[in-house]
């Protein structure tokens, strides 16, 4: 008998069926999500599942889930697993990183040009027939050129936002738990700079680290209180990294100049203060989403689950095992 997998969500064709060469596979192809109830009653048969970032994985669901050997993340980040919980329940946890550092650098870029000048106001604008002729100060934007890029976490995706920066002629200033290597700061253009001096030197700050309690409203509102007041901000990473009151009432305010954000605390829920601002341009959690690298993401977790159930170490496990 194959052993059973769940897919929590709608997965491309060629996933289901590199899966069912190994394993019965249900799939949620109605792609509702799952609450978890439902997500518990539907794992407690399997022995592992292809989950993504809307499904929590800790140790209530994993005590009504005795068959399950490993749950394998759609994504690089993991916080949505308990890694601990899933030791302690002897289930693989893995994620996908690499494949998607390239498209997430670019949709950085999409976020940092289309917020630098103003892009998506000036769209409304013009859509909704209010534009009556060229005026020599409409829409001043912010130049990217020349500017000052901030990045928390020079890690994969930072390392690509960096490099792009090159021709932009800008001034890569970077800050981390950790100082990286100096031939990967050579490469890209980076200086190491304290967290205080990022916020106070950037024109544009943007976020490449990975949520956890440590960085749990890393920017919040002293933080944007040290920023420029021509600054804008940058989130492509996770929701709950930037404190989203603080920042609404710094865009509001106008004590910053603009954000470009594709993730949000709570999403898929919004802060509707957010909806009220011309300042910020938003997205809906979509910076890997290119069909090359969602297909490369789902099957490197299919891959990861096929090794976990065959007696192999996955490529992409996240806990000791
Ligand atoms: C990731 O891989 O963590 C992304 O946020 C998913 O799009």
């Amino acid at each position: 008998m194959k052993p059973k997998v769940l897919a929590t969500r709608e997965v491309f064709d060629e996933i289901l069926q590199y899966l069912s060469q190994h394993f019965d596979v249900t799939s949620n192809q109605s792609d509702v999500p799952l609450n978890p109830e439902t997500l518990a009653m539907r794992l407690s048969d399997k022995q592992g599942a292809l989950i993504t970032l809307s499904d929590r994985i800790d140790g209530a669901l994993l005590a009504r889930c005795p068959n399950l050997k490993a749950v394998c993340n759609i994504a690089v980040g993991y916080n949505n697993i308990d890694l601990q919980a899933c030791t302690k329940a002897r289930v693989m946890a893995t994620n996908t990183p690499g494949v998607l550092d390239d498209t997430t650098g670019d949709f950085t870029w999409a976020l940092i040009l289309a917020t630098a000048r103003r892009l998506t106001e000036a769209e409304s604008y013009l859509r909704n027939g209010e534009w009556d002729g060229w005026k020599l100060k409409q829409f001043l934007g912010l130049d990217v050129h020349h500017a000052t890029l901030g990045i928390f976490g020079l890690g994969r995706i930072g390392q690509v936002v960096a490099r792009r920066a090159i021709g932009f002629e800008m001034k890569v200033i970077y800050h981390d738990v950790r100082r990286t290597p100096s031939e990967i700061e050579k490469a890209c253009h980076a200086t190491f700079v304290t967290k205080e001096e990022l916020l106070g030197q950037a024109d544009i700050v943007t976020i490449h680290v990975p949520y956890s309690s440590a960085t749990h409203h890393l920017i919040g509102k002293q933080e944007l209180e040290r920023m420029k007041l021509t600054a804008i901000l940058i989130n492509a990473s996770r929701g709950g990294i930037v404190d989203d009151t603080a920042l609404i009432e710094a865009l509001r305010k106008g004590t910053l100049a603009g954000a470009g954000l594709d993730v949000f605390e709570n999403e898929p829920k919004l802060n509707p203060g957010f909806l009220e601002l011309k300042n910020v341009v938003l997205a809906p959690h979509i910076a890997s989403s290119s069909k090359a690298t969602r297909l490369k993401m789902a099957m490197l977790a299919a891959q990861n689950l096929v090794a976990a159930l065959t007696g192999k170490t996955p490529p992409n496990l996240l806990n000791p095992f």
